[in-house]
């Protein structure tokens, strides 16, 4: 397993709100985590990426403990993270936020065709290429979103967390930056996409954990998510 997450707890405060979540991802695998508003996904992802610190419970990343380590050593690790706010630096151009995507100064193996390089970024997204000098601030919605995306894949993740892509965003740019999880995934990252859209979640994802209330209510094929109405309204619908 690349990611191993077991019996994690996380507190705000007095309020429980992670209670006990159990999630694997194999290598190579794209995974969708869904559920309604407030049930604790972007917790859950904060949570295992040391944003939040977890009260107890293991999460282990190619079989390493990490659980407790600060963000930076996380992404140390191998893992990406692309938050819902994308927190892009308005002021810098689109090539300067994404060198700052770069961990620790230099880009390893820079002649490895696996890695990421400006220039493999800005093959997978023209559109960022168009704007290299322009300050990440005045790019659309959808954009920012690929940039953010972009700078992660500059870390050179093995897996990406990814908190709802598409929030906010055009239809076109929704299906721009499901075309572009889709392809990163077959570059070989790994990733936990947390979506509200469920069309875009069960077309990218094969498996998918649905979150109840703190925890992990049930795992399911996509396919079965689709076809189990019972299910959605479980898990899912308002
Ligand atoms: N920093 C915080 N301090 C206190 N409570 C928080 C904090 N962040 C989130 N919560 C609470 O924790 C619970 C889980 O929040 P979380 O953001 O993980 O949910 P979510 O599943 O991502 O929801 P959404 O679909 O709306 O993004 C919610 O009840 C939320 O109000
Ligand atoms: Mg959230």
């Amino acid at each position: 397993m690349l990611l191993e997450v077991k019996d994690l707890n996380t507190h705000y405060g007095p309020s429980h709100v992670l209670q006990g979540v159990h999630l694997e991802i194999g290598e190579g695998e794209l995974v969708a985590l869904l559920g309604r508003n407030g049930m604790g996904k972007s917790t859950t992802l904060k949570s295992i990426m040391g944003m939040v610190k977890p009260t107890s419970g293991s999460v282990k990343f190619e079989g390493q403990e990490i659980v407790g380590l600060p963000p930076y050593k996380v992404a140390r690790a191998g893992i990406g993270y692309v938050p819902e706010e994308r927190r892009i630096f308005p002021e810098l151009s689109v090539l300067d936020n994404l060198m700052l995507g770069i961990k620790d100064g230099k880009i390893r193996n820079p002649n490895d065709p696996n890695t990421w390089t400006i220039e493999r970024i800005f093959h997978h997204f023209p559109k960022l290429a168009e704007r290299t000098h322009q300050a990440g601030g005045r790019l659309s919605g959808g954009e920012q979103q690929m940039l953010s995306i972009g700078r992660s894949l500059m870390g050179n993740p093995k897996l990406l967390l990814v908190d709802e892509p598409s929030e906010g965003l055009s239809p076109i740019m929704v299906q721009e930056v499901r075309n572009v999880l889709e392809e990163i995934n077959k570059a070989g990252v790994s990733v936990l996409l947390v979506e509200h859209n469920l069309k875009v979640a069960l077309s990218l994802a094969k498996r998918v954990y649905l979150m109840s209330k703190a925890c992990i209510g049930c795992q399911a094929s996509a396919q079965e998510v689709r076809s189990n109405h019972e299910l959605r309204a479980k898990y899912l619908e308002a």
